[in-house]
């Protein structure tokens, strides 16, 4: 498989190492410098190109592997209320697209297991609270995390006493926080949390007066989530059309 990488951040170097191991080829590398070269000429011969750059260049990178039809994984979180518009402009151009908020097979594993739990809690009409914790890294731009949000979503598909979610992103001070009026019990809450070098940790939450139940997930390194990434690679090589890790796990 020749191999495009866009973004050569944390991500785009351990994706570049997982693909030269599994015995791919490496034949472009695009960041902020030479980003003028994600073109149809410097594409062609490409049979893959993986996206993680930030929330403000993914959209225009994957649009332009989609116009020139290279199957592309996009892994940038951030900027998805513009998921959809890519999809049908993917299915038009009759070229391929996978998205996942988070290539490591825990987390995905974790995604069923929330569902699930919230769609119990729900059928028992248990009196539950849920919240929604995500820490990462202190250079992480985007907040809440797209794993949170995927979290969120399974449990707001599921769960009829939460309407939607908030974000209590790091900007503001937990005072501030605590004393937020306009939060209802409708609200989902996410909580932000920057530290460190965190790479990724996501728990949540169910608290009722007599008990607590708690799924947590921590991600130990990137190699995970490159892993994810790649073998997501390998698996859209070839094909047309939009898929997700639910299609890779089947
Ligand atoms: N889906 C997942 O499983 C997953 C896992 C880890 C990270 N992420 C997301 O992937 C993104 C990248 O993460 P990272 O840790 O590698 O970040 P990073 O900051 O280390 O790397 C981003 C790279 O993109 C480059 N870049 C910026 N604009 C560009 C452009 N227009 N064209 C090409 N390159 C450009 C930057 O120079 C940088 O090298 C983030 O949105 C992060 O949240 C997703």
């Amino acid at each position: 498989m020749k191999a495009a990488i866009i973004g050569y951040g944390k991500m785009g170097r351990e994706i570049e190492q997982i693909l030269l191991e599994r015995g791919h080829e490496v034949k472009l590398i695009i960041d902020l410098e030479n980003r003028s070269e994600l073109d149809a000429e410097h594409l062609k011969g490409i049979d893959v190109a993986l996206e993680f750059t930030t929330p403000t260049t993914a959209y225009d990178n994957l649009h332009t592997c989609i116009e020139n039809r290279i199957p592309v994984v996009s892994g940038t979180t951030g900027w998805t209320d513009r998921l959809d518009e890519l999809k049908q402009y993917c299915l038009a151009q009759h070229s391929a697209l996978f998205y996942a908020s988070n290539y490591c097979l825990g987390v995905n594993l974790l995604f069923n297991l929330n569902r699930q739990l919230a769609a119990q809690i729900e059928r028992l009409n248990a009196k539950y609270n849920v919240e929604i914790e995500e820490v990462h890294h202190i250079q992480k731009k985007d907040a809440p995390s797209g794993t949170a949000i995927t979290l969120a979503e399974g449990i707001l598909d599921n769960l009829s006493t939460k309407k939607q979610w908030i974000n209590f992103a790091p900007i503001f001070d937990v005072s501030a926080i605590e004393s937020k009026t306009a939060v209802t019990e409708e609200d989902l809450i996410i909580r932000s949390i920057r530290e460190g070098m965190v790479p990724g940790i996501h728990t949540v939450t169910y608290e009722s007066e007599d008990d607590q139940l708690i799924l947590k997930h921590t991600i130990k390194n990137r190699r995970t989530l490159a892993m994810g990434a790649v073998i997501a690679a390998e698996f859209l090589c070839g094909k047309e059309g939009i898929f997700s890790m639910e299609d890779l796990m089947k």
